[in-house]
């Protein structure tokens, strides 16, 4: 059996056009206490928005310190109408690493992923 991680496209794999759904997160954060993390598809080079060819959805999910897998957000974007681009707040009790997931409709699925250390 092919494991889906098989399909996923890394940072390594980004050609000219810029689908790799960056985390921007603060590298420490302080248990229980929200912190803000962005997500961010086209950070140095705009990916196209059009119906033809855009950005469909971003996921983030968390792997805990104790080793549990936590989904922390979805967001449906609606092309032409809304950038990849997403802000919002997270709350950790423990250290974890953000994984980022996106899917554009032609180029597939991206990830990328930032440790988040909790004091
Ligand atoms: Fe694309």
């Amino acid at each position: 059996m092919e494991k889906f991680g098989a399909v996923l496209h890394s940072p390594e794999y980004e050609g000219k056009e810029k689908h790799v759904p960056v985390i921007k997160a603060p590298a420490t954060a302080k248990a229980n206490e929200a912190f803000e993390v962005t997500v961010v598809v086209g950070d140095e080079t705009p990916h196209p928005n059009t119906i033809a060819h855009h950005i469909k959805w971003i996921q983030v999910f968390a792997k805990l310190e104790s080793g549990m897998v936590v989904h922390v957000g979805t967001f449906d974007l609606g092309p032409t109408y809304a950038e990849p681009r997403v802000t919002f707040p997270v709350v950790l009790k423990e250290s974890a690493t953000l994984y980022a997931l996106e899917y554009c409709n032609i180029h597939g699925v991206w990830e990328y992923s930032l440790d988040v250390k909790v004091e």
